[in-house]
């Protein structure tokens, strides 16, 4: 009998749930496109987010404020291309939520409609709370994200940790309580200090994704450009596993190096051509054509 090793199952938004309470870690990362989402989905990890980090870490922008919704649907397709396992959430961008509650629905449906995403992931707290009741009353699960948020850098004077004062943490608390109550399946909790990414967690029923929130949130989600080495400077919250960059700047080198010398390519990366192949068109070549006259018509 031959046997198919099982695969996991698709992780649901339940499933997250179930991870909290068994305070089994959950783990997320950030990837943007088809080749990074297949090497996610194989590493296990539980969910991928389509952040909007794209912006900076991908397409070389300063901040996330220029980013589009066809922009990251773009991306999105392709990291659902890629990966099916992980629960996919697609951020919403800049200005795709915040202006029309009605516009902010439809633009969460087209992750899940044109991108093959699972769940959406948008920033912002108490003032947020309708928007993500009427996008969760659509049917379509919502992430909320409460501390540092990168969209509101402007009206917070900078990317700056978050919570650090007692009515700052009371704030972060009733955000995140609010978006409990407003019906979202999780909350990435950003930039805040360890004590009360400790505290926030304990006090909700949904599991919290942290990312520079300390050890004990539920989940953890990290950039996956940050993780890899391949951005030059990484906020302090960043653990750096690989140094990709240094690895990929190391091969590009050799190939020029190579390409320069002629030693690429070499035997083994040409075609072959079997000799009276070769010898009958080398006979063909040294016999006399009719020139065609200047401007002549063709064909
Ligand atoms: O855009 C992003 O990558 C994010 C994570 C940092 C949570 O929002």
């Amino acid at each position: 009998m031959s046997h198919t090793p099982e695969r996991p199952p698709k992780t649901s938004v339940s499933r997250l749930l179930e991870k909290k309470q068994a305070h089994d870690p959950i783990t997320v990362v950030t990837a943007y496109d088809f080749p990074t989402a297949r090497l996610a989905e194989e590493a296990g990890v539980d969910a991928i987010l389509v952040g909007d980090s794209l912006a900076m870490v991908v397409l070389g922008q300063p901040n996330t404020l220029s980013l589009t919704m066809d922009e990251m649907l773009h991306h999105a397709r392709a990291v659902s291309r890629g990966a099916s396992r992980p629960l996919l959430i697609g951020d919403m961008p800049f200005m795709s939520y915040q202006a029309d509650r009605g516009q902010a629905v439809r633009n969460a449906g087209r992750f899940l409609a044109e991108a093959g995403m699972d769940a959406v992931k948008l920033e912002g707290g108490r003032r947020m709370a309708d928007t993500v009741r009427a996008i969760v009353d659509a049917g379509i699960p919502v992430q909320g994200h409460v501390g540092l948020l990168p969209q509101s850098e402007k009206a917070m004077g900078g990317l700056r940790v978050q919570g650090r004062t007692a009515a700052g943490a009371r704030a972060l608390l009733d955000d995140a309580l609010a978006l409990e109550d407003a019906g979202c399946f999780s909350i990435v909790i950003e930039g805040v200090p360890a004590r009360l990414g400790t505290e926030i967690t304990a006090r909700l029923r949904i599991p919290t994704i942290g990312i520079g929130a300390g050890v004990d949130t539920d989940g953890q989600v990290l950039v996956l450009h940050d993780i890899l080495g391949l951005c030059e400077r990484s906020p302090r919250f960043v653990k750096r596993y690989a140094d990709v960059g240094q690895t990929i700047g190391d091969a590009l080198r050799a190939y020029r190096d190579d390409v320069a010398a002629r030693r690429f390519p070499a035997a083994e990366h040409t075609y072959a051509m079997p000799d009276e192949e070769w010898n009958a068109f080398a006979a063909d070549l040294d016999r006399p054509r009719p020139r065609r006259a200047f401007g002549a018509r063709r064909g």
